[in-house]
């Protein structure tokens, strides 16, 4: 996949494109159609190109990447430009189904990334509807180069991908606001410090389970008997914490497959 195009350049093209570049996948390579200005100045910053400008390209791949409400136009357009298109589309919500029934000779997939791409850490789902072999493993392969890819066996799973994992950063974030609020008392206010603080806690938790998959172990070695830990820990179990938690995630999915009933 030499030349690629994001069909949409907003928030998660972004994230994309900078960790292809991070991996150095060349910037010269990276096309994008874009018509919002906001979203255009950021990549022109991040070096990649307006298609637009560089119309004659041989074109190997296209990434849908716009909202539900713009993708089947989008889809269109470059049916009606493009011979034989390869097409990537990040677009939740919308079934392959819907693409396929335009053109039933098309190379088609979905990818689910996350915006930790952007640090090269995402998260991909893949779910391949029309692809060769050959090229799913292309495109695989790209993806690799900003995170782990997941190829998933049903579309269903999709809508389970989104609400745990494309959501999931905001759950974390949001556990952290309870963090932050005793921490910015404990560092007297100094924001540098509670993000320092935070950023090692989280980082911390992942080179643990880095070096040991076992979730039980890992909480016996921090807790102690009658300490600080175990106290803590009974009071989240008592408050049903965990069903809580599970609770939400499948709210998530649930929201996801309504999402994508309404397409
Ligand atoms: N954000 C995430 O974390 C994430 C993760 C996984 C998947 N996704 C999926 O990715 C898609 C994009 O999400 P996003 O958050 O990146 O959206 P976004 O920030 O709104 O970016 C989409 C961009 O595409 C532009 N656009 C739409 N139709 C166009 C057209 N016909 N020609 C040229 N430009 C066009 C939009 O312009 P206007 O602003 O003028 O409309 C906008 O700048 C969504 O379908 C979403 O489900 C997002």
């Amino acid at each position: 996949m030499k030349n690629i195009v994001l069909f949409g350049g907003g928030n998660i093209a972004q994230a994309v494109v900078e960790g292809l570049i991070n991996a150095d996948f060349k910037a010269d390579n990276i096309f994008y159609i874009e018509r919002n200005l906001r979203n255009q100045k950021a990549l022109k910053k991040l070096k990649v190109k307006n298609l637009k400008k560089n119309a004659s390209i041989k074109i190997d791949l296209f990434i849908l990447a716009v909202k539900p409400k713009d993708a089947i136009d989008a889809y269109k357009q470059i049916l009606n430009e493009y011979k034989d298109p390869k097409i990537v589309s990040f677009v939740a919500g919308i079934k392959s189904k819907k693409y396929i029934k335009l053109n039933q000779d098309i190379q088609f997939l979905r990818a689910m990334p996350n915006t930790s791409a952007r640090f090269n850490l995402g998260i991909t789902a893949i779910y391949n509807s029309s692809f060769s072999k050959n090229n799913l493993a292309k495109v695989s392969k790209l993806f690799k180069k900003i995170g782990i890819v997941m190829n998933l066996d049903s579309e269903a799973k999709i809508d389970t991908f989104t609400g745990m994992i494309g959501s999931g950063p905001a759950y974390f974030f949001y556990l952290l606001k309870s963090y932050e609020k005793k921490l910015m008392s404990l560092c007297n206010q100094d924001r540098k410090k509670v993000n320092a603080v935070m950023v090692n806690l989280i980082k911390g938790v992942g080179f643990s389970i880095e070096n040991n998959d076992n979730l039980d172990e890992l909480i016996e070695a921090v807790a102690s008997k009658k300490g600080t830990t175990e106290a803590g820990l009974k009071s989240f179990k008592s408050g049903k914490l965990d069903k809580t938690f599970e609770k939400g995630i499948s709210a998530a999915i649930k929201r996801s497959k309504e999402i994508s009933n309404e397409f």
